[in-house]
């Protein structure tokens, strides 16, 4: 945990956002695997994680606005919980860490929150995602699960994006860390990237070094020699001369912050011609993205940018054609860069997807396009300084969405759709960094990781051997 002073900054800073009420956080519970005893490793809830930092299931925060009091519930352990667990510290002292004074077991919870709703009391809560929650929250307030989004307090989604979405100097040493931690599990990956090798083989390799260097991998390991399909966890191909491997990890630290970064290799180590040129293109895109990043700078706008460079290197090579900036206008490039250039990083990867895309991403003055790609972009509004964000451009080759295009001559005046047949075997590439808002512009985090062509191929050359 973080000194109990920040966890106590925080919610004194949330209380002066709101009016009066309670806020409940609910934190996670254990949840069953394949049978009750048997539970997916534990992995508190970011909200509760941020304003209270304690790492155990069952406890729930609340905030009493008017009466300026914070309280912690959650029961102490008794002697057949010993028994498995050890011995733990009491729920007074837990609660003392996060700075609270007043903690309580947690039926004492269900009686503050009933006395509060029958005076008319407003209990602020944020959306759920997981069914216990959701469960115990229709249980907590007596409202239909069904009703919950729609009795969710705006004003507290809305303090908490303001907070989190700054990160503070040592959220990003925390981040810094994670991005460390993905530098040996990127350049291992990058090492062991040769023919005959088993995908699973290097997947499981660097969730281990995860595992044993930082904490578990922030989302499943995206690691194929198909990169076309954008999020595959299938891990059961065999690499082979010829092919690119995108490998799209990262890991979470104890205190749960995320990296997410991407890098795609040649299988073998060498890039072929058609490999390098494409490489470029997205390598051009992913640095232009980042030397526009400053406060006050739309995401959207920087995302058109990586579009255009997209257009124009396309263009160069022969497979898109007209004007690059028209062809980006018009939505050509979706063709081979359906997705957004990139999202908020932080206690979540998603950082606060949670709490509403569009709430998290847009607002009154930039909002979120229906066009095929553009609507993919998870974050659009304008940059400031402290905003962590990932910038991940890319070109794939996906058959069926060319299949598509092509039969409906989509687009002609900008795509050659016979070269684009030729490039139907390629798969994809994505490279993707974490990127800190300076007041003056940028700072790309962490321990750089091999992204040039030469720095690719020279870390490639020393493959390591790591099967048994
Ligand atoms: N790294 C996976 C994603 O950003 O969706
Ligand atoms: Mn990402």
């Amino acid at each position: 945990m973080f000194p109990s002073i920040v966890y106590s900054d925080r919610r004194k800073k949330l209380r002066a956002e709101l009016s009066g009420g309670l806020i409940l956080f609910l934190g996670n519970q254990e949840v069953p695997l394949n049978y009750p005893a048997n539970t997916y490793s534990f992995r508190q809830d970011s909200n509760f994680s941020y304003f209270f930092g304690l790492d155990h299931p069952d406890l729930a925060g609340v905030i009493d606005l008017e009466a300026g009091r914070d309280y912690i519930f959650g029961n102490d352990v008794d002697i057949d919980d010993i028994i498995w667990m050890g011995k733990q510290p009491s729920m007074k002292e837990q609660a003392l860490k996060a700075g609270v004074e007043n903690s309580a077991p947690l039926k004492d919870l269900n009686e503050l929150v009933s006395k509060a709703i029958s005076s008319g009391r407003a209990i602020h809560f944020a959306p759920a995602y997981r069914g216990e929650t959701i469960l115990w929250l229709s249980d907590l307030l007596g409202i239909p699960h069904l009703e919950l989004p729609k009795r969710v307090s705006e004003p507290l989604i809305k303090a908490i994006v303001k907070f989190r979405m700054k990160k503070e100097p040592f959220e990003i040493a925390e981040i810094g860390k994670a991005i460390d931690v993905a530098w040996l599990m990127h350049t291992t990956a990058m090492k062991m990237a040769m023919p005959g090798v088993n995908e699973r083989e290097i997947a499981g390799t660097i969730e281990g070094i995860a595992l044993s260097n930082c904490g578990p991998v922030s989302f499943p390991v995206i690691l194929s020699i198909n990169g076309q399909t954008l999020h595959n966890h299938y891990h059961g191909n065999t690499l082979a001369e010829g092919r690119m491997m995108v490998i799209d990890a990262g890991c979470e630290t104890e205190l749960h912050y995320a990296s997410d970064i991407t890098r795609t290799v040649p299988v073998g180590g060498k890039f072929n011609a058609r490999q390098k040129g494409i490489y470029e293109v997205v390598l051009n895109a992913n640095l232009a993205a980042i030397q526009a990043i400053k406060p006050g700078v739309p995401f959207k706008e920087i995302h058109m940018l990586a579009a255009t460079e997209i257009a124009k290197g396309l263009t160069a090579l022969g497979i898109m054609k007209g004007d690059p900036g028209e062809a980006a206008k018009k939505g050509a490039h979706t063709l081979f860069f359906p997705h957004g250039l990139g999202h908020p990083l932080g206690l979540d990867v998603h950082d606060l997807e949670g709490m509403g895309e569009n709430i998290v991403g847009y607002d009154a003055e930039v909002t979120r396009s229906k066009e095929f790609g553009l609507a993919f972009l998870r974050f659009g509004r304008k940059l400031q300084e402290g905003f962590v964000m990932t910038i991940e451009p890319g070109i794939y080759f996906i058959p069926e969405l060319i299949d598509i295009w092509k039969s409906e001559n989509k687009l002609a005046e900008f795509i050659n759709y016979d070269v684009v047949e030729t490039y139907k075997d390629f798969g994809g590439i994505r490279i993707e960094d974490d990127v800190l808002v300076t007041s003056g512009g940028y700072r790309v985090l962490g321990k750089p990781i091999p992204k040039t062509v030469a720095e690719v191929e020279e870390i490639m050359r020393g493959f390591e051997d790591v099967r048994i």
